[in-house]
């Protein structure tokens, strides 16, 4: 039996617990073992959830059990997640997450501890919710050169984005819809000021680029001062206003940024609404490819998160992430790059 222990009970942590307890049986197949949840980790009382058992409200319950090799950090957010990662992996447990932020940060570190002690640092749910994509681009698009990764990588905005447009709905009120659905991150404005969109890819061009891609060297601009006569301009001459994330190489320079564009029919990106995401990648060999789901919410966000901890509890002792180079990728200027 393979003891997990789950730090947060909040959207993605209820879902991490609803998704292995649901498909139970298909998942400890697949891990080979049984996954047992031992503890969850939260300063909140929850009276009369299933929960309630395992609940323990001090990291150190979970640090010293010997008998827990994976750890689920599900709290979003730099401190304490940082500390608490950082324990555990140089304990020799396996983490799994969701927190973007924090793989933005200290991705790099973290990886780097983990594969020193030979376990893994998991993160395939800090970018597209659901969507697979950090996976092939640690494995199937490792043959290739890849010299552009854009999309829409924000399901709050896009979904903001989307309703503004369909129902002409007031921002702030699409917004709390959006919180409500469990979409917008604890604080939104790194939602809809773009920051979220900025560190997802950073992530994923540091994977695909094999070179530190540093968040804070992007440029970034969210959604904050697009109006529904925008949306609506937009729409009457057939386009559509989508937050989009690029990061591209050209003539051997790069450049990333995160910004409102218009998107035009002909973009396979046009038709991606409500809380979804869509990830195009063109690589020298492979050419196009496009990686499209359900980019926000508890389950999507969830079922990624699980699908990592069934790999770790596959290669318990065997690091599979590769390790980020240290090198700081030169970003240039967006104002030089012609569009
Ligand atoms: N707030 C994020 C989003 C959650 O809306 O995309 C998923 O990372």
């Amino acid at each position: 039996m393979i003891q997990i222990a789950v730090l947060g009970y909040g959207t993605v942590g209820s879902g991490v617990v609803e998704v292995i307890n649901t498909n139970h049986e298909s998942i400890n197949k697949k891990a080979g073992e049984e996954i047992n949840i031992k503890y969850v980790l939260d300063l909140r009382e929850f009276p009369g959830d299933p929960v309630e058992d395992v609940l323990v409200h001090d990291y150190e319950t979970i640090i010293n059990d010997p008998e827990v090799q994976i750890i689920v950090e599900v709290m979003g957010g730099v401190e304490p997640a940082y500390t608490f990662t950082k324990r555990a992996l140089e304990a020799g447990k396996c983490v799994c997450t969701s927190n973007k932020e924090l793989v933005a940060r200290h991705g790099l570190e973290l990886l780097e501890i983990a594969r020193e002690k030979d376990i893994n640092y998991l993160f395939e749910a800090s970018c597209g919710g659901g969507i697979p994509i950090i996976r092939p681009l640690n494995s199937s698009l490792t043959a290739d050169e890849i010299d552009e990764i854009s999309g829409i990588l924000n399901g709050t905005t896009n979904y903001i984005l989307t309703k503004m447009a369909e129902e002409n709905a007031d921002f702030e009120d699409v917004l709390k819809e959006a919180q409500e659905k469990g979409y917008a991150e604890r604080n939104p404005e790194a939602d809809v000021e773009g920051y979220d969109a900025c560190r997802k890819i950073a992530i994923l061009s540091s994977l695909a680029f094999g070179c530190h891609v540093d968040y804070e060297d992007i440029y970034t601009e969210g959604i904050t001062k697009i109006t529904v006569e925008d949306v609506k301009y937009a729409k009457g001459i057939g386009m559509s206003i989508k937050l989009l994330a690029t990061s591209k190489r050209e003539d051997g320079k790069f450049y990333a940024m995160v910004s409102p564009v218009l998107v035009g029919q002909d973009s396979p990106l046009y038709s991606v609404n409500g809380v979804f995401n869509a990830i195009f990648i063109h690589g020298n060999v492979l050419g196009d490819a496009m990686f499209y789901g359900s980019g926000a919410g508890k389950l999507p966000t969830a079922s990624a998160v699980v699908g990592d901890v069934v790999d770790c509890a596959k290669h318990l002792h065997r690091n599979i992430m590769m390790s980020w180079s240290s090198k700081r990728l030169e970003l240039m200027d967006v104002k030089d790059v012609e569009h």
